[in-house]
């Protein structure tokens, strides 16, 4: 893309039609995003260590009663639920698209030899296997898909569980997805960052769709040697609470309680996500 293709750019995009995501599976990005993910400045792509220590307590007690199981975690990233599970006894599997992420789990279990294997695939065409007591698919991922696969993936989760099994979500409220939509258009400019090695202008512009309640962000980032323009968008599905309790009703799920966190109680940095537990 060029600056003239940019500027001539359809005014509201169609939802996912101009990207499923961020490109999380791209090899150059994922190392760069694998940094966010260690960062104990920031919690954005993964929650600072500490967070995750009293989250995954919260999961090893609350949720599993502290009975050591079989875990899926669907999008686990640089594995820091699962190697932390896996210290308290369960044996947990990992399915990530991203390189650098699988790459850096793997290592971690290997060096400390956990009960954890971690799978370099897709999440929506991935075989999930059997016999989890738990699957997961946590921080906000699971509005990121179109919602027809978002179900896929529900019907998958509850065909790998076993009988009484439990599925863990973490989704964005309905507001959340809403108000990040209505966010006016933003830009940054840096040397170095998440898009780009190089130095780049950023473009951000959020657009809500509000008939069929999705929002969608596009940046443009543009080289600032070359001039070229690449484009990413990612969508996501607001889904009201009768909406997420239908969906997983119609999935086969019963038993559905709601969680302000992972942790179970009210914190002040949820950033607008909260818990789904549901039994197979
Ligand atoms: C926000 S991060 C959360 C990572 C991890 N769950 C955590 O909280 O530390 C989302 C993760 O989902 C992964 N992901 C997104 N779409 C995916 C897909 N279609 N298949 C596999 N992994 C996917 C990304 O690569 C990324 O690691």
């Amino acid at each position: 893309m060029n600056l003239l293709d940019m500027i001539m750019r359809v005014p509201i995009p169609e939802p996912w039609g101009e990207g499923e995501k961020i490109p999380w599976n791209d090899p150059d990005f994922s190392e760069r995003m694998l940094k966010e993910h260690l960062s104990q400045s920031h919690d954005a792509a993964s929650r600072r260590f500490e967070k995750i220590d009293r989250q995954v307590a919260w999961i090893h007690s609350h949720v599993l009663g502290e009975t050591p199981t079989r875990i899926l975690d669907l999008g686990c990233g640089p594995g820091l639920y699962t190697s932390r599970l896996a210290r308290l006894g369960h044996i947990c599997v990992g399915i990530d698209f991203s390189p650098a992420s699988v790459a850096y789990a793997k290592t971690q279990v290997e060096q400390a030899s956990l009960a954890c294997t971690y799978i370099h695939e897709d999440i929506r065409q991935a075989d999930y296997g059997t016999g989890y007591g738990l699957a997961m698919l946590i921080f906000g991922e699971f509005n990121v898909f179109r919602p027809e696969v978002a179900e896929a993936i529900l019907r998958k989760a509850h065909h790998a569980l076993s009988e009484n099994g439990c599925l863990l979500l973490e989704p964005h409220t309905f507001n959340i997805v809403q108000t990040l939509g209505e966010a006016a258009s933003s830009w940054y400019s840096t040397a170095s960052g998440l898009f780009s090695a190089h130095p780049h202008l950023c473009l951000e512009e959020n657009f809500w769709d509000a008939e069929r309640a999705v929002t969608t962000t596009r940046y443009f980032i543009i080289d600032a040697t070359t001039g070229v323009v690449t484009r990413h968008a990612a969508s996501m599905q607001a889904y009201t609470d009768e909406d997420y309790r239908a969906l997983l009703a119609d999935c086969g799920f019963s038993d559905v309680t709601f969680f302000p966190s992972l942790t179970g109680s009210m914190v002040e940095d949820t950033y607008g996500l909260f818990v789904i537990m549901a039994r197979k």
